[in-house]
């Protein structure tokens, strides 16, 4: 196991973020934008080019079912970086809670599981192995059950504290990684090099979903997963809603291409950024 696969333990919560770099990178210079139709379109600050690719953070926000997951792990893998699924995290403390028969109206005991739980994460970037009590529970944790439950413990405040410094802390170790989620680039790594969003309609990110459930799961219909995707959209968009902002976001609407387009077009902004490109 190397640096960047490190394990991660979840009870390490003290320790603080010196920020693996620093300094917004957009760059506006033949950028394939998808502009959002009311903005005036993309302000995007100069770059600061990177003559490594040793030290560079990443951020992929955007709402559930927009590609996130998929596209951070080829770019990461792409790049021969680590990937960091935030996401997953939540999902762990949701699954663990769940599994223990908690209500999860009871915030004193899941804020307690989220505080206590052995959790490990191998960040890739071929795979992310989740491990919760010992336990390899990575397919086990995207059931639709699990995700309706993280819903509800993304929403602890204090929750959200511990694995922020966590992800924070991970980010130490990693140097160089991809880090997705909702709020990566807004709250955990502001000053990450390279800020995307992705965004896609509400049915095709339905339909992703389904088509990435593991085959264990429950079957679940195209308009129960519509339905989730809005619900989680009315909760989770605050959270990245301020990269929508002028030239704090690359922004791709992904509706119309493939994983493999979108890909292409993140790695090249990203090779601008250490001269490779
Ligand atoms: O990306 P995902 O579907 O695995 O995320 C699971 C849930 O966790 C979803 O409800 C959004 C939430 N989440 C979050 O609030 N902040 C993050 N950084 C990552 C995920």
């Amino acid at each position: 196991m190397n640096e960047a696969q490190g394990r991660f333990d979840a009870r390490v919560t003290a320790i603080s973020y010196s920020g693996p770099v620093g300094g917004s990178t957009n760059n506006a210079a033949d950028v394939e934008l998808i502009d959002r139709p009311d903005d005036g379109g993309p302000v995007l600050p100069e770059p600061k080019p990177h003559s490594t690719i040793d030290r560079m953070v990443i951020t992929i926000d955007g709402p559930a079912g927009g590609g996130k997951s998929t596209v951070a792990r080829r770019l990461s893998q792409r790049l021969n970086i680590a990937y960091l699924d935030t996401g997953a995290m939540y999902r762990a403390v949701a699954y663990l809670a769940l599994e223990r028969g908690l209500d999860l109206t009871n915030l004193d005991a899941v804020i307690d599981v989220a505080r206590d739980m052995d959790l490990s994460l191998d960040c890739g970037p071929v795979n992310t192995v989740v491990n919760v009590e010992g336990r390899d529970v990575s397919e086990t944790i995207r059931s639709l059950d699990v995700s309706r439950a993280t819903t509800v413990i993304a929403g602890i405040q204090p929750i959200r504290d511990m694995l922020v410094a966590q992800q924070r802390a991970k980010a130490v170790s990693l140097r160089s990684f991809v880090s997705e989620g909702r709020d990566q680039g807004s709250v955990v790594f502001p000053d990450a090099d390279v800020k995307f969003i992705l965004e896609a309609s509400p049915y095709t990110r339905a339909q992703r979903r389904l088509d990435d459930l593991p085959p264990a799961a429950t079957p679940v219909t195209l308009d129960e997963m519509l339905t989730h995707v809005r619900e989680r959209d009315a909760i989770d968009a605050k959270q990245w809603e301020p990269l929508l902002q002028p030239g704090a976001a690359i922004c791709f609407d992904t509706t119309d291409l493939s994983i493999e387009a979108v890909v292409d077009r993140l790695e090249d902004q990203v090779r601008r950024r250490v001269g490779n490109g």
